[in-house]
């Protein structure tokens, strides 16, 4: 069998950044045209990615400086375009969240804060290894175009005050190459490389307040605290640097967010949420994220005020007007949605409680890989999805259950459904002792 590997193009951009890998190693720092060099000739596709891997492996082992990350950052929206957001009528606000389990904050926090009178304007991705992605969520709801061409962004916001649209990667063209690689080389996990992913994305819509929800926890991309909370960090200094107003949250990943961890199954959690349901652990995040989102573009609104406004657009049902007007525009069919004829699996598995006991952890890790199993994400890059598939979770952390009670449902149609409902089985523990779970909001990040 043959190992070759794939022919050097331009060998003057490979031996760049071999020399730039070198030098990485050494310990040396890279300067900004370096670093721009490598990226852009990736980009133009002159070296290959196994070269191109190296440079970042090297990258997230030996860390960046301030200086080298603003570069790399700089360089991932080199050819690219820039949002320009001015004929908006009022202050844009956009979020991110590193994403996880279960997490269908978007889909909520979205329409609440437009609802509220703050246009938001948001690029989102698919999901990537065991989280869950905004943009496959979204392509369960019928004709929804999950792709707004640039330039009907603002008026799509003038006229209806929210879209969300995939990312694209004409805005970040340096981002957009490397971030497939990243998935595939191990390389995703890193606080500088994540940062400047994050950022350039960020710079590149430049809305007028930013929130990041940084995830911490053993479903988060960065599982130990004192790591997410210097990821956090990071990301305000070199928002700061950019030009961008941001703040940031640090929320608990130890156990899926909410209840519904799947395509369509998180789109109807969003909808019960928006017609009011204060569903535990996700509205607790998405209350807070809303107020941070709100108070980045007017920092006079006290955060009792921002609360209040948030519970009369949820209580009048404003903010699910705003979802349902902002699906239909961007072409659902709002009859469909408003009847929730969304897709939805025909087969059940249930995980029931084999003795009576405290929830004491729900690992997410192992609930998303379950979904995983039965089509709700991809475990190969162009898989197609199962919309329908997914998992239930009918209790949280600390939920006292009896011998025999129904703890999780798995949703689904096709793929392997016996070891899907295992692996759900072995991510719930139970224990003698009452436990509380950790509150989602961990800690927030205000200037
Ligand atoms: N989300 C991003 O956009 N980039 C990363 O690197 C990680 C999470």
């Amino acid at each position: 069998m043959s190992h070759g590997l794939r022919e050097v193009k331009d060998p003057g951009a490979s031996a760049r950044v071999i020399e730039a890998t070198n030098r990485k190693r050494a310990g040396a720092a890279l300067d900004a045209e370096e670093i721009a060099g490598v990226v852009t000739d990736f980009v133009a596709d002159r070296i290959p990615d196994y070269q191109m891997a190296a440079w970042l492996a090297t990258v997230a082992c030996q860390g960046l400086s301030t200086a080298e990350l603003a570069a790399l950052t700089r360089a991932y929206t080199l050819g690219g375009g820039r949002l320009d957001l001015s004929g908006v009528d009022g202050a844009v606000v956009d979020k991110h969240s590193t994403g996880g389990v279960g997490d269908t904050t978007t889909l909520i926090v979205v329409p609440v804060v437009a609802a509220c009178g703050t246009p938001v304007a948001k690029m989102t991705g698919r999901s990537l290894g065991f989280t869950g992605g905004t943009l496959d969520k979204l392509e369960s709801i019928p004709g929804l175009r999950t792709t707004v061409p640039l330039d009907a962004i603002v008026p799509t916001l003038s006229s209806v005050g929210m879209v969300i649209t995939g990312q694209s990667t004409d805005l970040t063209p340096g981002d957009g190459a490397t971030y497939a690689l990243r998935d595939v080389t191990g390389t995703v996990e890193s606080i500088p490389l994540i940062a400047a992913s994050i950022i350039s994305k960020k710079f590149a819509v430049h809305a007028d307040g930013l929130v990041l929800d940084v995830k911490t926890g053993a479903g988060a991309l960065i599982q130990e605290r004192d790591r997410a909370v210097r990821l956090t960090e990071t990301m305000l200094d070199l928002a700061r640097a950019f030009g961008l107003s941001a703040r940031a949250v640090l929320s608990d990943m130890s156990q899926p967010l909410g209840p519904s961890v799947g395509n369509a199954l998180e789109i109807r959690q969003a909808l019960a949420v928006l017609r009011g349901e204060r569903t535990p652990g996700l509205w607790d995040l998405c209350a807070t994220i809303c107020r941070l989102m709100l108070r980045s573009v007017d920092p006079r609104l006290t955060d009792e005020q921002a609360a209040a406004r948030i519970d009369r657009v949820l209580d009048d049902g404003s903010a699910y007007e705003m979802f349902l007007r902002w699906a239909v525009a961007q072409g659902a069919d709002g009859a469909a949605l408003e009847a929730e004829r969304l897709p939805a699996a025909t087969r059940r598995q249930f995980v029931r409680a084999a003795e009576s006991g405290w929830i004491t952890r729900i690992e997410p890790r192992a609930v998303g890989n379950a979904t995983l199993l039965v089509g709700a994400g991809r475990l190969a890059y162009d898989a197609p999805l199962d919309h329908g598939a997914g998992v239930l979770l009918r209790h949280r952390v600390g939920d006292r259950v009896a011998k025999g009670d129904v703890i999780a449902e798995l949703h689904y149609d096709r793929g392997d459904a016996d070891t899907a409902r295992s692996l759900v089985e072995s991510a719930v523990h139970l224990g003698d002792e009452a436990v509380t779970a950790p509150s989602a909001v961990q800690q927030i990040f205000e200037p």
